[in-house]
């Protein structure tokens, strides 16, 4: 059986995070993987150098990740064919809105037996449905897709900090023995630090990965305005429960278990609410006064607060299917982002509007 070929791409905190657990694993385990993880890099001059450079030679992502040490069998590689070539593990690790271009760019251009795992928080959504990203990597490039998300903080886990990520991978039709499965996908991502449980949701862990930033984002408001803990804790609360509706409404296979037991559900839910940047993002518009574009440019470093975008694109779907009396808290955030509503109001919003079954 020949060595597994790993690539990430992405390489932004989160990304570089994750092809670093895969590169200390694959170093660990040369029988099963080979030892180089490729991760394909978007060029940039950072300080006077390429970045991949940088990479390469100092071993850190000086942009994204500064001050963690890289595996040295990690190899930034800035031309994305090149870097998946060969590989029949990728991993996707973008903004989820740049993963049409990339999937365009891939087409035809992967190892025919590749699967795949994303770890993008977000959904395609317009304006009447709902696609997970994976399936959406999945009828692009015709290979299998799972995904991984869970309480994990990039820098934490950049730090070795103990977490735990939930992996889904339902294994696929075509599956024959050798393919990746749940032993071979333990081996690449688990680690000391990292542990990871494996289940078959995918639908109820891509949802929760995206979903819970609208939620952030509340929390964000609220903590701005110094409203305390019970406040945070009742937008959290209320989060949740729209977020396993939207789950029933949306995709009825996914499964409530996820949502209240998985490091993909609640665990990620506390943490994004307490430290993500859609959280910090929302606190410094509530305590500033400025509008989130304006916070984006200011604190984000380049990047993007998935939340916004989310909170935006939920609204879209929710209000042509007629269900926004569902989501009375994910409507309120957006009228805040979006139409310059108070965030005072968030209370009368959510007042006699509860109506999960
Ligand atoms: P951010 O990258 O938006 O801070 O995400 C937090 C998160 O997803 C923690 O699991």
């Amino acid at each position: 059986m020949a060595p597994f070929r790993v690539v990430s791409v992405g390489s932004g905190n989160w990304g570089t995070c994750v092809a670093k657990i895969m590169a200390e694993n694959t170093r660990e385990n040369p029988l099963l993987f080979n030892q180089e993880v490729k991760m394909w890099v978007y060029e940039e001059e950072f300080e006077g150098r390429k970045l991949t450079d940088i990479i390469n030679e100092d071993h850190v992502n000086a942009k994204y990740l500064p001050g963690i040490k890289l595996p040295d069998n990690l190899k930034a590689v800035p031309d994305l064919l090149e870097a998946v070539k060969d590989c029949n593990i990728i991993i996707f690790n973008i903004p989820h809105q740049f993963l049409e271009g990339i999937l365009k760019q891939l087409k035809g251009n992967i190892h025919p037996k590749a699967r795949a795992i994303s770890c993008l928080k977000g959904l395609r959504v317009d304006e009447n449905d709902v696609e997970l990203l994976s399936d959406i990597i999945t009828k692009e490039l015709g290979i299998h897709c799972g995904c991984l998300a869970g309480a994990n903080l990039a820098i934490e886990v950049a730090n070795q900090k103990f977490s735990e990520t939930t992996i889904a991978y339902p294994l696929p039709s075509d599956y024959v023995a050798g393919d990746l499965d749940d032993t071979v996908l333990y081996t690449l991502f688990h680690r000391p630090y990292f542990h990871v449980h494996i289940v078959e949701d995918i639908s109820g862990v891509s949802i929760a990965g995206a979903l819970k930033n609208i939620v952030a984002i509340g929390v964000g408001f609220v903590d701005g305005l110094q409203w305390g803990e019970n406040a945070k804790a009742s937008i959290m609360r209320r989060g949740l429960l729209e977020m396993i509706k939207f789950g029933e409404l949306f995709k009825p296979d996914s499964k409530v278990a996820t949502f209240c037991q998985e490091s993909a559900g609640v665990a990620d839910l506390f943490t994004t609410c307490t430290g993500g940047r859609n959280f910090k993002l929302a606190y410094r518009m509530a305590q500033t006064g400025k509008s989130a574009n304006e916070i984006e440019e200011e604190m984000l470093n380049g990047q993007s607060a998935q939340g916004l975008i989310t909170a935006k694109e939920i609204h879209e779907l929710v209000k042509n299917r007629r269900l926004t009396d569902e989501f009375p808290l994910f409507e309120t955030i957006y009228q805040i982002l979006f139409h310059g509503v108070s965030i005072g109001i968030l209370p009368y919003m959510l007042e006699n509007k509860w109506s999960v079954s």
